[in-house]
């Protein structure tokens, strides 16, 4: 009998989860199900509870459930601590654990585009300090980069953010300003804001009169799937990507967790780019 797995969140109307996971799960010829269940704050006790009576055998959590699900779970793994944030939790032996993938799916498919097996030796700029820069600057920062900086609107988050990197790799702190003068210095440029995410079709987090070509500019946003500031950096010679290929990496790492079966990423992409012109 097919397994039920989902996701958690509020608000999921737009989610895009449901659709790759379930087109996944019948391309694979797996006759589970993928559902997507919207639980305000004050439901999320009573929800999980639910989710365990099912025997529900993985979901995902989203905003705004990442950090409160933490104290819900049997047990926490070590990459979800360090972020302070679970997206992926799975059942082992009757217990619920924690993960967290949006990390290590970054990672993977900045990877992935940079045909390299690490960072080594690169000079990472990541843009903001909230829970997605959280998550790609925790996972860079543990592949050899020669230095992470971390900019912010507010230097106080960026500074601890950087505090806990500095555990792994050359980390520091500067505000966007900063970043916009020093831009030049960096192999890799990374956006976890969400300027310049639809409908502010005009804004940019920052400046890119100082990008050197042929600098990676990674923008976590996907709708638009092309932003104003990767056209931009596209027209100065940059390597660009948008979010969808982190979106589609932590779902399929998901995926591999929940069944064991490595999904086809081409396919899955495929399939949000699908659901994506719909909108
Ligand atoms: P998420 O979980 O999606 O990362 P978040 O935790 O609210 O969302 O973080 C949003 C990030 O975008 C923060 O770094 C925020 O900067 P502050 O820490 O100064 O608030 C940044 N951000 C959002 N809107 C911004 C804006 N208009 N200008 C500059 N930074 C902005």
């Amino acid at each position: 009998m097919g397994k039920l797995y989902g996701l958690i969140g509020h608000p999921i109307g737009h989610s895009m989860s449901p659709v790759m996971h379930n087109g996944e799960f019948k391309e694979l010829g797996l006759s589970h199900h993928y559902h997507a269940f919207d639980l305000s704050p004050e439901q999320l006790e009573d929800g999980v509870d639910a989710m365990k009576m099912l025997d529900i055998q993985g979901f995902n959590v989203t905003i705004p459930h990442k950090v409160a699900i933490i104290p819900l779970l049997d047990e926490v793994e070590q990459e979800a601590i360090d972020i302070g944030a679970v997206n992926t939790v799975y059942k082992r032996d009757g217990k619920y654990i924690g993960t967290n993938t949006d990390g290590s799916g970054y990672l993977l498919s900045l990877l992935t585009l940079i045909g390299e097996k690490n960072l080594s030796g690169k000079k990472i700029l990541v843009i903001g300090a909230g829970g997605a820069a959280r998550a790609v600057a925790v996972s860079v920062s543990q592949s050899e980069v020669a230095s992470l900086t971390i900019a912010n609107r507010t230097l106080e988050k960026a500074e601890e953010l950087s505090k806990l990197c500095q555990h792994y790799s050359v980390a520091n702190a500067i505000t966007l300003s900063e970043a916009e003068t020093s831009l030049g210095q960096f192999d890799i440029v990374i956006n976890t804001t969400s300027i310049g995410m639809s409908p502010h079709l005009d804004r940019m987090p920052i400046s890119l009169e100082h990008i050197r070509s042929g600098t990676v500019v990674s923008d976590l946003i996907y709708n638009p799937l092309e932003t104003k500031w990767m056209k931009l950096a596209k027209s100065k010679g940059a390597v660009t990507d948008n979010g969808i290929s982190m979106f589609v990496e932590q779902g399929a790492l998901a995926f591999e967790k929940w069944t064991g079966v490595s999904p086809d990423r081409k396919r899955m992409r495929n399939t949000v780019l699908k659901e994506l012109g719909g909108y």
